[in-house]
């Protein structure tokens, strides 16, 4: 018997939170799309249908000013944000059925209808609210798009609705001396008509629903202050101009980007379920049979567990089965940062190292809880060359080696049959624990089996049974015992190590199948090893550290803080003449252009000044060979602070122009130009 038929078999929908399109993904981000794919992965091995869908987050007043800034409209910004995302994500094998955009037609009508629903029940009411104007932009100013001094430690350049110096919050209208971030004016106060979801009418249905298993104990506890502490209306309406969708009957009136955002997950549903004809109702429709389970990050858990269930329910949909938060992700025990290079992005990861390995380590932390998450380097690179090659991966090149050469690729019979007994069994634990998303307990039960395996081939010793006389029975049963072991080792890792399944699979000649995981590979023919996985090398951590910091922009030096729980991106703010005319422009001469040891981006110049030269790095490798700049003249920022950086001083800048990659262009001045020369 499989264990298949001994359970029911379900329809579920998951899905991750919805990336903004406005910039690109990195570690932060990976945690829950890894969290999620392993989940969806166990299920549809237990033979579930579990679909898993998922889009970009395309609307709002950042994506709509930063298509502005790069001169091209925002549909184009989004299509190619996208489109880097879907990269990046399947670079970490996570498996989408389907990635869609909500700025998609099935989204405005998901939108439009839902919206018509609320207010058909009497659930949107309208009225004038005031807030700060940018005079000169002409457009509404959302906290974070005002700056100024901090009313409480005076630090200069603070955001309208906290310090980042001092950490205290407050309104715009405290800040000393604000002013728009977009264009620097002065912000008014005006009016205008807003539209909100009438939240507290739902205190009851969101009290009882908090309360009905959908949502992790503490976060249920934290709903629960709030709901006593009484709910307030929803703001669901942004004043053009805001790129999204408008309010039917209400002309330049816009659903606010988190209005819409988790409509999107119905709208990549829909799509998919239009392509592949699946029933969109049968999931969706009141009492449905069907489960649906939201992945979210801990920052966003009002908008899942308060607002969507009750736009849902009001709508006539059903409520999602749960929505699960997990917490940040920390690198080396403090919040990723730029300067430390710890700010990584998935590509710049996936450059440098085995997406497998962050997919084992992240598993191997992962709680169904919502603690934060520490990526700490060297227990990462420890605990996969421990655990993944130093444990599992090293029974199958231990045992397989005999049975290609010794038996013509063949295995024998199983002899120690409480043992994989022990192994099969251990699966129904390794059930509850992924389904719990206990991913951490999962892996820790699956180690202790890979020792109980390797401590097996250290007691029989298969290279000493190899070398004696009429041994080979023996030795082939070794050799078969270990390698079922590692099958069954394999199997429970699989939602997690997608692709060294895949490569388990062909070594084994045989599939890695949970619920038939009872059936042994004897009398069966194997392929020869290959090595399934390398060790992690410090020296590979290190490069993608220097890679990241290579990445940070030559501005601040300020940690970056990702703006998770609302659609903003820093903008910088316009100078001053007086800031312009303290920037020291000057031609110089490229005397020698060389390749930088340990660098992947950076060629270092040496610059003639016309009196004297200057040692500097410029992130140009990608676009120059060193002997195509050398005699080149260029223009350089020559009054700039000398930075330490990591391989030297670097004295100055160059100034280059281009999306970046291939297509760097290091401005030169006109033929006439010698070194030295102001440029004006
Ligand atoms: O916090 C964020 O990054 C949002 N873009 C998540 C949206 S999730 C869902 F509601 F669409
Ligand atoms: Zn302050």
């Amino acid at each position: 018997m499989t264990q298949a038929s001994s359970q029911q078999q379900r329809d579920i929908l998951v899905t991750s939170a919805l990336p903004y399109a406005n910039g690109p993904i990195h570690l932060g981000h990976l945690l829950e799309y890894i969290q999620t794919d392993i989940w969806v992965r166990y299920q549809n091995m237990r033979g579930h249908t579990c679909y898993y869908v998922c889009a970009d987050d395309a609307h709002g007043t950042a994506i709509m000013l930063r298509a502005e800034r790069e001169g091209i409209t925002p549909e184009r910004l989004i299509d190619r944000i996208r489109e880097e995302h879907q990269q990046d994500f399947s670079g970490f094998h996570i498996r989408f059925d389907n990635y869609y955009t909500t700025h998609s037609e099935e989204n405005r009508y998901f939108s439009e209808y839902i919206y018509r629903q609320l207010q058909k029940n009497g659930n949107i009411a309208t009225r004038k609210i005031t807030q700060s104007f940018d005079p000169e932009k002409n457009m509404f100013l959302a906290d974070r798009f005002i700056k100024g001094t901090c009313p409480k430690c005076k630090a200069d350049d603070q955001y309208g609705d906290n310090c980042e110096a001092c950490g205290a919050t407050y309104t715009p209208a405290e800040l000393i001396n604000p002013r728009s971030a977009v264009s620097g004016a002065t912000p008014i106060e005006k009016e205008s008509e807003h539209y909100f979801f009438k939240l507290p009418e739902f205190t009851d249905f969101l009290t009882q629903w908090t309360r009905s298993g959908a949502l992790q104990p503490q976060v249920a506890n934290k709903l629960a202050e709030w709901l006593d502490a009484g709910l307030q209306e929803w703001d669901i309406s942004r004043d053009a101009p805001y790129f999204g969708f408008e309010i039917p009957d209400a002309p330049g009136k816009f659903f606010y980007v988190w209005l819409d955002a988790p409509i999107g997950y119905l709208a990549s549903f829909k799509n998919f379920c239009n392509r592949e004809d699946v029933d969109f109702e049968h999931f969706w429709k009141v009492d449905s049979k069907a489960e649906v389970y939201h992945f979210i990050g801990k920052d966003i858990i009002n908008f899942h567990a308060l607002f969507w269930p009750a736009m849902l329910h009001d709508a006539g949909f059903r409520t999602p089965t749960a929505v699960w938060a997990h917490g940040f992700v920390t690198v080396n025990g403090k919040k990723m940062s730029k300067s430390r290079g710890t700010f990584i992005m998935a590509r710049t990861y996936l450059d440098h190292l085995n997406p497998e390995y962050l997919r084992y380590y992240f598993a191997a932390k992962l709680t169904g809880g919502v603690d934060d998450m520490d990526l700490n380097l060297e227990d990462f690179a420890a605990r996969v060359n421990s655990d993944l090659v130093g444990k599992v991966v090293n029974i199958a090149s231990r045992s397989a080696g005999f049975i290609t050469k010794r038996f013509d690729g063949k295995l024998g019979t199983v002899t120690e049959h409480e043992k994989l007994k022990e192994f099969i069994e251990a699966g129904e634990d390794l059930e509850a624990f992924y389904e719990a998303r206990e991913f951490g307990r999962a892996m820790r039960r699956i180690m202790e089996l890979a020792d109980i395996a390797n401590q097996y081939v250290n007691d029989e010793q298969p290279w000493v049974v190899a070398k004696q006389e009429g041994q080979d029975e023996k030795l082939q049963a070794i050799c078969t015992n270990a390698l079922n072991m590692f099958h069954l080792l394999m199997t429970y890792l699989a939602p997690v190590l997608p692709e060294t399944a895949k490569a388990s699979e062909e070594f084994l000649n045989a599939k890695l199948d949970w619920n038939s995981r009872s059936e042994r590979l004897e009398d069966h023919n194997i392929s020869k090893f290959k090595p399934l996985m390398s060790r992690v090398d410090m020296a590979q951590i290190e490069k993608m550290l220097d890679a990241s910091k290579e990445e940070m922009p030559a501005a601040t030096g300020k940690p970056a803080q990702p703006a998770k729980s609302d659609n903003n991106e820093a903008i910088s703010d316009e100078i001053e003449f007086d800031d312009f005319a303290k920037v020291d422009l000057r031609v110089v001469k490229i005397v020698k252009a060389e390749h930088v040891e340990g660098a992947d981006k950076l060629l270092r110049l040496t610059l003639d000044l016309g009196h004297g030269e200057r040692n500097v790095f410029a992130g140009i490798k990608s676009a120059y060979k060193p002997e195509d700049l050398e005699g080149r003249l260029t223009v350089m920022v020559a009054n700039l602070k000398p930075r330490k950086m990591k391989f030297g001083m670097s004295e100055g800048m160059v100034l280059a122009a281009g999306p970046g990659g291939k297509d760097i262009f290091i401005l030169s001045p006109d033929s006439g130009a010698t070194p030295g020369m102001r440029v004006m």
